[in-house]
């Protein structure tokens, strides 16, 4: 049961903050036992108190909240308070002591920094120059990804963050740990024993892991230019889908027994080399019938641009259970369209027992777990066709959440909450991205990125990566 919090938000009038997480706070506040709450929203710009309620209200209109529940989180204390230098983080302590005081709120704050990359070190210098933490309750940090742009950088700021904070206290957020499909990549693999009998090097012939998206970079080149595919989805969203698709059972259900698995796999991964990745960029095409520019073209782009829009890598994992069992990831924007998978195919039987040898390869049991959208699983089994003729056909066995589940919580609402509770299980611990940013290290700096049309699923160029059955990359 939780009295009263203090949420204090880093970056309140960004488009993050005002699309994804005042919705989902809203939602979070109105769910769990909350009895006050004040949000105080920091950001670089002057604005009034009252213009920062209007700037909430407009994002929860615009998110299509009910109309009780934007009342009921509009009820709580709204205040808004610009900060420039890092000496001004001591008025910004002020005003959230005389907001909680006023409020009869008991102390226990949320910093949340919802701020771009480059501004992320000045304001943990800032909580920390200001005091923020607080001295009546608890506090709890929750970072936003990108969590650093490399390595270097990654544990400098674990570093600047250790020196104010314990580990537990911190929430280095990934929203696709959030998502309910990914949630449940667990419970498919360690309650289902037919499937994590065979989870494993024996039985299945090669993992792939796809986060497809047709749309283009919209207006966030300022970001993305600097980031691009590797740095935006692969050290982070993709990564968390092969720990959890790769990792050993864990010894009990404790976040940290489970993100010390997670990060086992990390240690295992052998170096990727150049030959294990393929970068791509992409040009004017068409995606669902629309005609899209290329990446150099969309607004904001410097056309000397070397950032790269797509991924492709082999993966090893030199462990016991997966040695020789490649785990090939790719992601790219602009692509056919938009989907999240992860498919796993299985090693044929031992001998072809019911097809011409050259008519083989291509029959393999086919696991395909959809995480989005169509959210779902397949498994593609073979079957004999009726008749004499003795033919063997391929069907799908399938199952659509959107059937048998009841709706699900956005990826945030799932993440706020946990903060709230104090569970840690769906956040990202400082050596796991680390171990993360060591691994895709040697893609950071590649400037050999090869052109794909938007509408297409990458680059040619990347096929040349998947060298186990059906070698090709499963069509979007
Ligand atoms: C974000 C990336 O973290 O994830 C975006 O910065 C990307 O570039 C987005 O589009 C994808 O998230 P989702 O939930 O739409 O799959």
């Amino acid at each position: 049961m939780t009295t009263g919090i203090t949420f204090i938000i880093f970056g309140a009038t960004g488009h993050l903050a005002r699309t994804k997480l005042l919705p989902a706070l809203a939602h979070v506040v109105m769910d769990m036992p909350i009895n006050s709450h004040a949000v105080v929203g920091v950001g670089s710009r002057q604005r009034t108190d009252a213009e920062f309620v209007e700037l909430v209200r407009s994002s929860l209109m615009a998110g299509k909240l009910e109309p009780g529940c934007i009342d009921q989180f509009l009820r709580g204390s709204f205040s808004y308070q610009a900060v420039d230098t890092v000496d001004t983080f001591d008025d910004l302590n002020k005003t959230v002591c005389r907001i909680e005081s006023a409020n009869g709120l008991g102390g226990d704050r949320v910093l949340y920094l919802a701020v771009p990359p480059s501004q992320l070190d000045a304001t943990l210098m800032g909580i920390e120059k200001g005091c923020l933490q607080s001295t009546l309750g608890w506090t709890r940090l929750v970072v936003e990804k990108p969590f650093g742009t490399d390595l270097a950088t990654a544990e400098a700021t674990n570093r600047l963050i250790q020196k104010g904070f314990t580990e537990d206290q911190v929430y280095r957020i990934d929203h696709y740990l959030g998502k309910e499909t990914v949630r449940n990549l667990l419970v498919f693999r360690f309650a289902n024993a037919l499937f994590e009998h065979t989870w494993n090097r024996r039985h299945v012939e090669s993992v792939e892991i796809t986060v497809a998206e047709s749309d283009g970079v919209g207006n966030r080149a300022g970001y993305y230019d600097e980031s691009g595919a590797v740095r935006d989805m692969v050290q982070n969203h993709l990564t968390q889908i092969l720990t959890l698709v790769a990792m050993e059972p864990p010894v009990t259900m404790t976040a940290d027994a489970i993100r010390s698995e997670k990060v086992k796999v990390l240690h295992a991964a052998r170096a990727i080399g150049n030959h294990d990745a393929v970068l791509g960029r992409y040009e004017k095409g068409i995606v669902q019938g629309t005609d899209v520019p290329g990446y150099l073209d969309e607004p904001g782009v410097p056309p000397d641009s070397v950032t790269p829009t797509f991924t492709a890598a082999r993966i090893f994992i030199d462990n016991w259970r997966w040695q020789g069992v490649p785990f090939y990831l790719r992601t790219g924007k602009r692509m056919s369209d938009r989907v999240t998978q992860v498919v796993v195919r299985y090693r044929r039987p031992p001998v072809c027992m019911f097809h011409a040898p050259q008519d083989c390869p291509g029959h393999q049991n086919v696991l395909t777990l959809r995480l989005q959208p169509d959210e779902g699983f397949e498994l593609l089994f073979d079957v004999k066709e009726p008749g004499d003729e003795g033919r063997i056909g391929q069907i799908p066995l399938s199952v659509s959440y959107d059937d048998v589940l009841a709706d699900a919580p956005s990826a945030y609402e799932t993440l706020l909450a946990d903060v709230l509770e104090g569970d840690q299980t769906l956040f990202v611990r400082s050596d796991e991205v680390e171990a993360s940013w060591r691994l895709y290290e040697p893609l950071l700096d590649r400037s050999d990125i090869h052109p794909y049309a938007a509408g297409s699923d990458g680059p040619a160029d990347a096929d040349r990566l998947v060298t186990t059955l059906p070698n090709a990359w499963t069509p979007l």
